[in-house]
């Protein structure tokens, strides 16, 4: 068995579902869908490892902001991220180190050589 995966992600972003479910979704045109499909979408992001950067929806992560969704990247754990309903998704994205130029094939986003 293989102990081993590849994976194209240059980057994962954790999610907390519960305060996407807290705030209703709040994105998207009718402000229902979560903000880790939203982000996905918004960033044209494949499904699974296939994708050029992971955003992965987590359990509760303690925080738990009044209206707000709490992200964190992988990368930069030190420095937590709230991010309000109905921000705009490419605002978001270059604050949690998910902009597109960092997810792009040319940064190393990529399928792996
Ligand atoms: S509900 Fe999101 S951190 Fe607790």
């Amino acid at each position: 068995m293989k102990t081993e995966l590849r994976s194209n992600w240059s980057n994962a972003v954790l999610v907390c579902a519960k305060c996407s479910k807290r705030v209703d979704g709040g994105f998207g045109d009718k402000g229902r869908t979560p903000l880790a499909k939203a982000l996905r979408r918004h960033l044209k992001l494949r499904k699974g490892r296939k994708g050029a950067a992971g955003v992965v929806e987590v359990k509760c992560l303690g925080v738990c902001p009044r209206d707000a969704v709490v992200v964190v990247n992988g990368a930069e754990s030190r420095t937590w991220h709230l991010v309000r309903p109905a921000s705009d998704l490419d605002e978001v994205a270059a604050a949690v180190g998910l902009s597109e130029d960092r997810t792009s094939p040319e940064r190393g986003g990529g399928p792996p050589a």
